[in-house]
């Protein structure tokens, strides 16, 4: 059996990324059972396919929990434990810039934490026994983030997009805690010290992906401007934007399964 090439976290939608489903499982792992996985292929290139937002356990990829009770250990945990050395994810973001256009997505290349209270680590002091993915992990460690997101990845992604759509390389994704979106006050700190979309979900997921070696790049849709830059900002809003990139979101996911090289030539 052909080796699971890729991962893909959806946000909300997008299960039209299944072609041919192989099958949908689930992974019980040391943090609790897995949201649901799709095993699929996409051409000759097997693929699984999660969507951070469903239920673990589930066989639907409905948008029911939210941001901040994702259980993102579980997540990761398990896209390691099938093998898998790459993750694309996809999520939904407010633009901090005018110059940012509603619809278009972005690539960022850094990040700023400020969620308060998640599970970050899998590095807890525990011992995990002969666990293949986590019998190194109960050292003291502390993972390198100078480049969070996988250079490789991003400029795959980059080159593919550019061609049919309006897309930035580049720029820094500040995460929230949520579920509240944020008050124009804290739009404006995030903008004055450098940050350019506003999203809730990238972090732990890029943590937890590096400290188990694994590469991940986020495909970033700009749904909206953050809050004081627009009227109103909603969820429905959000929901409606991104739903309206879907086929070309999924267009650009074929193209780049097609490029990505077997053998990884980054460092992460
Ligand atoms: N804030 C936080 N998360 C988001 C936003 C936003 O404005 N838009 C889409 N996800």
């Amino acid at each position: 059996m052909d080796k699971i090439k890729l991962a893909i976290i959806g946000g909300s939608g997008l299960t039209k990324i299944f072609k041919e489903i192989e099958e949908i499982k689930h992974i019980l792992t040391p943090f609790g059972v897995s949201q649901p996985l799709a095993i699929s292929k996409v051409g000759n290139v097997r693929i699984v396919y999660t969507n951070r937002h469903s239920l673990p356990g589930s066989f639907e990829f409905a948008h029911v929990v939210p941001p901040h009770l994702i259980n993102y250990r579980a997540m990761i945990y398990s896209l390691a434990k099938l093998g898998v050395k790459r993750i694309i994810a996809i999520n939904s973001v407010g633009a901090l810039r005018k110059e940012f256009k509603i619809s278009s997505l972005a690539l960022p290349t850094q990040f700023i934490d400020f969620t308060k209270k998640r599970d970050y680590t899998f590095f807890e002091s525990k011992y995990y026994g002969d666990d293949e993915i986590l019998k190194d992990l109960s050292k003291v460690k502390h993972i390198d983030v100078t480049s969070p997101f996988c250079n490789e990845l991003i400029s795959i992604i980059y080159n593919k997009a550019k061609e049919k759509n309006e897309v930035y390389l580049g720029g820094c994704y500040v995460c929230t805690e949520g579920p509240r979106l944020e008050t124009p006050a804290e739009i404006n700190f995030f903008r004055m010290i450098g940050c350019d979309y506003v999203g809730m979900t990238l972090v732990p997921e890029i943590i937890l992906a590096r400290e188990l070696g694994l590469c991940y790049a986020s495909i970033s849709v700009i749904t909206n401007y953050a809050a004081g830059m627009q009227e109103r900002v909603s969820l429905e809003e959000v929901i409606q934007v991104y739903k309206s990139v879907e086929n070309k979101l999924l267009n650009l996911l074929e193209e780049v399964i097609k490029e990505i090289p077997d053998e990884r030539k980054c460092n992460c």
